[in-house]
């Protein structure tokens, strides 16, 4: 064990020496024609599923951006047993969920930001999932929905690829080429090696097991917020997770739970970074539940990249209308401030 805490913490020296952001040291996008590489492996390219809406806003006085998301309980989406237990034993034997997919099989959705949304809040596309088993660490391991916000473009999460093992498919340990030991390499600083950069105090892989995840990263989480008593988890958290030396992603998570009473129930959280580099990375959160709609409400709030007149503007220029109001005669008006997330 202590050998691999060793061999990350070198190969996290090494790449924290030459890269303090975004290295593409081991993925070389200049040498690629980003349209022809194929993104299914990031899963469905659309939020249909969920039904999903998204409005990205910035608070001119403020100059904070909320993304505000919107979708409806969905029927289909039937919890396994916590804990890897029963159902969700982590053996490819034990049948399907409702939905019909094996109960570990992933469930990714996912919707491209449009520029405007990158410049305000430093999240170029989302993630979304359904996971009916959870996953590690500890109490997570129950059903939950994830929201992926990815720092990085969907080309670059493509090449995240490497040897996995165990069910979920995580990476094996011992990488043989670079872009597999890509997971392994945290930003660990270099004088101050208790600390990961742009992540919050005690973020940190799992000691023991580190998960790395195919096209999402190595998972990072604090410690002293995870037991192994699923009935403890019951508002929503956050985990994080790098990729060749930097954060890659915010992972917004909640609990099935949360939505599965016949109570209304709202929650937020809020967060700060050690040695911040990413400005944007957000601060505060919340979600609400309606039991009588069965809407889910989720709000990221964050400090913006770009505020007041032109992000107005540039939010104009760049959405794309997709209800056309037959009484508005010529279309181009269109649902203005909110992106109906292409079915
Ligand atoms: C990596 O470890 C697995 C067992 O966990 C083993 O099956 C595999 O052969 C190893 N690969 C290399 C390249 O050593
Ligand atoms: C969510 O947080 C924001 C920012 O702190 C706050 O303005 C808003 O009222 C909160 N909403 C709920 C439902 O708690
Ligand atoms: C998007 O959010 C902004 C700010 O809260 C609001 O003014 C606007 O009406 C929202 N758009 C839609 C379609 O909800």
């Amino acid at each position: 064990m202590t050998k691999l805490l060793q061999w990350c913490s070198i190969i996290a020296a090494l790449a924290s020496l030459s890269c303090p952001t975004f290295s593409l040291d081991s993925i070389n996008l200049d040498l690629e024609v980003l349209e022809e590489i194929d993104l299914s492996p990031l899963g469905t390219p659309d939020l249909s599923r969920f039904e999903a809406m998204y409005n990205v806003s910035v608070d001119p006085t403020t100059c904070q951006y909320e993304i505000k998301l919107s979708w409806k309980k969905h029927a289909e989406d039937t919890p396994g047993e916590p804990m890897f237990q029963g159902s969700c034993a982590p053996e490819d034997n034990t049948g399907n969920a409702g939905d019909g997919l094996p109960w570990h099989e992933q469930r990714r959705h996912w919707v491209q930001f449009p520029r405007y949304v990158f410049d305000a809040t430093g999240f170029d596309h989302l993630s979304m999932s359904f996971l009916p088993c959870g996953r590690n660490p500890g109490l997570y391991k129950q059903a939950r929905y994830d929201l992926n916000f990815f720092t990085v473009i969907p080309q670059y999460r493509t090449f995240m690829r490497c040897e996995t093992f165990k069910t979920p498919k995580i990476c094996q340990y011992n990488q043989t080429e670079f872009i597999g030991r890509g997971f392994f390499s945290i930003p660990r600083l270099v004088r101050d090696p208790n600390f990961l950069a742009n992540m919050p105090n005690r973020f940190q892989p799992d000691p023991e097991h580190p998960e790395g995840f195919e096209h999402e990263g190595l998972t990072h989480y604090d410690p002293t917020r995870v037991t192994d008593n699923p009935d403890e988890w019951v508002l929503p958290d956050f985990l994080m997770s790098t990729y060749d030396g930097d954060v890659i992603s915010w992972r917004l998570m909640f609990p099935y739970n949360f939505i599965s009473g016949d109570a209304s129930s709202v929650a937020g959280g809020d967060s700060w970074y050690v040695y911040q580099t990413m400005p944007r990375l957000p601060t505060q959160w919340n979600m609400t539940y309606d039991a009588n709609s069965q809407q889910i409400d989720v709000y990221v709030y964050g400090p913006a990249g770009m505020c007041g007149q032109s992000f107005d503007a540039a939010k104009a220029e760049q959405e794309i209308p997709i209800f056309e109001d037959p009484l508005a005669g010529g279309g181009g008006a269109g649902d203005n401030g909110i992106n109906r997330l292409r079915a």
